[in-house]
């Protein structure tokens, strides 16, 4: 019977112990982000629950049939613009639909509960790419949703300003991506957290958008901001909405993609205000981060409380995995101890195994003396997060009075297990 114990306690002494791992965090951290490639981790206080958020820019879809025929014209360039890339990471051939396949298969993998779609989805509003497309994002089976880049509503060369040319263009052709949302500004709610989408496509912003952001950034819940264009940061290029040298003079494409130039006077004073509104949202309104594409490469620009990310082209395989969790808070330490006492009561082994790396050994070692107990034989070591502290010491006192020693200076610790074993002669 008592090798059975004996056998039973040696198991419990190997078995990991379960509790906290997390450090605490000190008081009046709110939000705290984390990228590690792919994978942007953000935890925050007021989150209850873990939610994964892939976000995908620039698949550039380039399918078209013959109804694309009468527009051939238009879409000429960008029909032949990312036909065959290469993987980002890998360098390895690659194509726009295996890409998105590959991403939204990983997504499904990591059972994401939303996909954020930034635009230039289709290099041109293809009817055959936007059904492919809204097929393929459909049948994925986790809800997903989209907000406009430059290239889905613009066929080159067609005559109009960049705002009527988007009103138009996503008016016959993407409405179906956007489902019922309004394409300007709108917001969904996942777990909680809220995704605020804005067009930003043509650079500019509108009035109406303004107005509408203003109503969707209230409230005290963690929100993220979602749209085409990566808004300006100190250091970014020109390519991007409300940068102080935007206009008719910096801009080298018009000709290339055959749109109207870039207006003489830069960027109108609702972009503007717009770019205040998001600096002035991190800080009172809870706007925990910014996406964004169109730049085809991975960047991270910080602006005071600011963070906004910018994803890969997903023609090239890019994409974001983003994770926000709750904040770790600090929890009672668990620790799993096992007492071993020599049968005639004049030796005591104490293991003590803790996840936490700070635990105060010293502490332990005078709580022990203050119990009775002298002499602390053996040393701590640590490996992996996990500390192992053993303790060989003269046995004065039973077992309970060892529990009641720990309980009383240890009564912010939960013990998840005690165990006492009795060494053979
Ligand atoms: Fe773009």
């Amino acid at each position: 019977m008592r090798r059975i114990v004996f056998a039973l306690l040696t198991l419990l002494l190997l078995t990991p112990c379960r509790g906290a791992s997390r450090n605490p965090v000190p008081k009046g951290v709110q939000t705290t982000v984390y990228q590690n490639g792919q994978v942007i981790r953000i935890y925050d206080r007021s989150v209850t629950e873990p939610v994964r958020i892939f976000v995908i820019s620039d698949t550039h879809l380039f399918r078209s049939d013959e109804r694309e025929d009468p527009y051939r014209q238009y879409s000429k360039r960008m029909s032949k613009a990312y036909n065959t890339t290469r993987h980002f990471l890998s360098g390895k051939p690659t194509n726009p639909e295996e890409s998105l396949l590959q991403t939204l298969s990983l997504a499904r993998e990591k059972k994401a509960d939303a996909i954020a779609v930034l635009g230039d989805l289709v290099s041109y509003p293809s009817e055959a790419g936007v059904e492919w497309a809204k097929a393929v994002l459909d049948s994925c089976g986790i809800p997903w949703f989209y907000t406009t880049g430059n290239h889905d509503w613009h066929y080159e060369g067609t005559e109009g300003s960049e705002i009527d040319l988007r009103e138009e263009w996503t008016r016959k052709r993407l409405l179906p991506l956007y489902k019922s949302y309004n394409h300007e500004c709108y917001s969904v709610t996942v777990k909680g957290i809220k995704l605020i989408f804005v067009d930003n496509a043509t650079y500019q912003i509108l009035p109406s958008q303004l107005k509408a952001f203003s109503a969707e950034i209230k409230g005290k819940e963690p929100k993220l901001l979602f749209g085409h264009i990566p808004y300006y940061a100190p250091g970014y290029g020109i390519t991007t909405v409300a940068h102080p040298d935007w206009g008719y003079d910096t801009d080298r494409g018009y000709r290339a993609e055959r749109r109207e130039r870039w207006p003489v006077d830069g960027f109108n004073k609702t972009t503007m205000d717009f770019w205040r509104a998001i600096l002035k949202a991190t800080r009172r309104n809870h706007l925990v981060a910014s996406f964004s594409g169109h730049h085809h490469v991975q960047q991270t620009a910080i602006v005071d409380s600011w963070t906004q990310f910018t994803v890969a082209a997903n023609c090239q395989g890019g994409y974001f995995e983003v994770v926000i969790e709750p904040m770790p808070e600090k929890k009672p330490q668990l620790f799993r101890a096992t007492v071993i006492f020599h049968k005639k009561g004049r030796f005591l082994l104490i293991f003590l195994e803790t996840e936490f790396l700070h635990i105060d050994s010293l502490l332990l070692r005078k709580t022990l003396q203050h119990g009775g107990f002298f002499e602390l034989l053996a040393g701590a070591h640590f490996a992996n997060g996990t500390g192992l502290f053993e303790f060989a010491l003269e046995f004065l006192q039973g077992p309970f009075d060892v529990l009641t020693v720990f309980n009383r200076y240890y009564n912010h610790l939960k013990i998840t297990s005690f165990s006492i074993k009795w060494l053979q002669r």
